[in-house]
């Protein structure tokens, strides 16, 4: 049994690793032909594309999905821990299998992702959820199908969490969600210690993937006829810096890019990171997308330094200028944190008026979620969540009023969008603009999902446009 471990999680020289290639056991393969999976997945991005791997391990020997997790015979919650909602879900649902296991005891219960790496979440599931068979970390996904084995062989509770990051593995094996837009890792892990954010504990710190294997997996993506790419990681701006003296994000983004797949996104950007050079290559490239993701979390400078965020509400904007004026058409989205321990209703309103002079194109807020282990965790919080509460609403009708105000903008104009699917509604399909737009549009004539086509645009709303095909 090996136990996640804070302390432990903390300390690591991040070149202290080395690179090697996945394999499949074979003496496992189709071992579990016939058996049937559920997989939920919570959380981000990273953890969708990690449930990606997550299927090609478990089909690797034997195991097929269902969206059916009472008629499983293996559920698998893919966890977050980000705030406390995301790990009231996980709990709910195992709240939910318990009662299946009381009928079927025979199912098999597993948990990994982000929860796995809290130390006070695998003593719960060792106390009070003992139904659950196994439990793994996100340092040592590519274990999951000898994990399994051995939960099955054994019979007995297998709890394999890694508190530190492991080697990094190359070449594990991927069915991916969508046939035309693919993630791909570029770096595990984050250094920066926000002192609200967990992440760091369960994710590790900071690992660049080499370039050559970034770039050998998207040349088969283009190959395949991919049309996009989402570059993936906690801090994405830090590529390289773990790795290589002169390759950063700038370089590898231009790389990239000279691939010719028609779309290049990238997530999540600190804006402590983003270096000039990147602004340039992203304003040079047609085909790097340029909606820039730029978690600002707070207005008030005081907060931001309370955050740990390494940047004031003064350099964040003169970022926010630089790529407004540099990058042609640019959209700028961020994430907002209300209710920080010890934010004054002055500190608010400083996020109140930064957001009047952003008109965000999109805007993820939250209020904020006490995560243990972390030093935020620690610092006195007098304010009621009532008044939390009351931020939140009110931090939302302004970004709401700039979501809609910058719509209406791009009405009559045509954008080019990536068709993702065919809408219920006679003639109808959906897809994304290049500024990751969501937009509903008419065609007569029949089109392929996957392409991309100019639509005109004829309406606007606060979270999509209307539109029809430009032909
Ligand atoms: N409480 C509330 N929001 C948080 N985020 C991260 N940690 C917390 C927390 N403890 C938000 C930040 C981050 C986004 C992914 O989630 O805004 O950018
Ligand atoms: Fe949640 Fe963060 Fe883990 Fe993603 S990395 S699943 S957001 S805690």
């Amino acid at each position: 049994m090996r136990l996640p471990d804070y302390k432990e999680a903390r300390t690591r020289d991040v070149r202290d690793y080395k690179t090697i290639q996945f394999k499949f056991d074979e003496k496992i393969k189709n071992k579990y032909l016939g058996k049937k999976y559920y997989l939920k997945t919570y959380g981000c991005q990273m953890n969708e594309h990690d449930s990606e791997n997550i299927r090609a391990l478990l089909e690797n020997i034997g195991f097929s999905e269902i969206d059916d997790y009472e008629k499983a015979d293996l559920i698998l919650l893919n966890t977050c821990s980000i705030r406390e909602n995301a790990h009231n879900k996980a709990f709910g649902m195992l709240g939910r299998i318990k009662h299946l296991k009381e009928m079927r005891p025979e199912v098999l219960v597993g948990l990994c992702g982000c929860m796995a790496q809290e130390a006070s979440v695998v003593e719960e599931i060792l106390t009070d959820y003992k139904f659950v068979n196994f439990v793994f970390g996100t340092h040592n996904l590519y274990d999951l199908p000898e994990i399994i084995d051995k939960a099955i062989e054994t019979n007995k509770q297998q709890i394999e969490v890694l508190s530190r990051e492991a080697d990094m593995v190359e070449g594990l094996p991927v069915i991916r969600a969508n046939k035309f837009k693919a993630y791909i890792n570029i770096i595990y892990g984050c250094n920066k210690f926000c002192t609200y954010c967990i992440v760091p504990y369960t994710r590790g710190r900071e690992r660049s993937r080499k370039k050559e294997d970034i770039l050998k997996e998207l040349e088969e993506l283009v190959k395949d006829g991919y049309k996009e790419v989402t570059l993936l990681g906690q801090n994405v701006n830090a590529y390289g810096k773990d790795l290589y003296d002169d390759y950063n994000l700038a370089n590898l983004l231009e790389d990239v890019a000279k691939t010719g797949i028609p779309r290049i996104r990238f997530t999540t950007s600190h804006p402590w990171d983003f270096t000039d050079d990147m602004i340039e290559v992203i304003a040079k490239y047609p085909n790097i997308m340029s909606s820039i993701h730029l978690p600002v979390q707070s207005g008030s400078s005081s907060i931001l330094k309370k955050m740990g965020r390494r940047y004031t509400r003064e350099s964040y904007l003169e970022l926010f200028d630089k790529m407004k004026k540099i990058i042609p058409n640019v959209t700028i989205s961020t994430d907002i944190i209300v209710g920080f321990p010890g934010e004054t209703e002055e500190d608010f309103e400083e996020t109140l008026s930064l957001v009047e002079y952003c008109k965000y194109d999109n805007a993820f807020t939250f209020i904020f979620s006490a995560r243990e282990g972390t030093p935020a965790c620690k610092l006195e919080d007098n304010t009621p969540l009532k008044e939390k509460e009351d931020r939140l609403q009110r931090l939302n009708e302004v970004v709401n009023k700039y979501f809609l105000e910058n719509n209406k903008k791009l009405e009559g104009k045509v954008l080019s969008v990536l068709v993702e699917g065919v809408s219920e509604k006679k003639n109808m399909y959906y897809g994304y603009s290049e500024t990751n737009k969501l937009i509903n549009f008419s065609s007569d004539e029949e089109i392929e999902v996957g392409s991309i086509v100019p639509v005109h645009i004829t309406n606007a709303k606060t979270w999509s446009l209307d539109g029809k095909i430009d032909r």
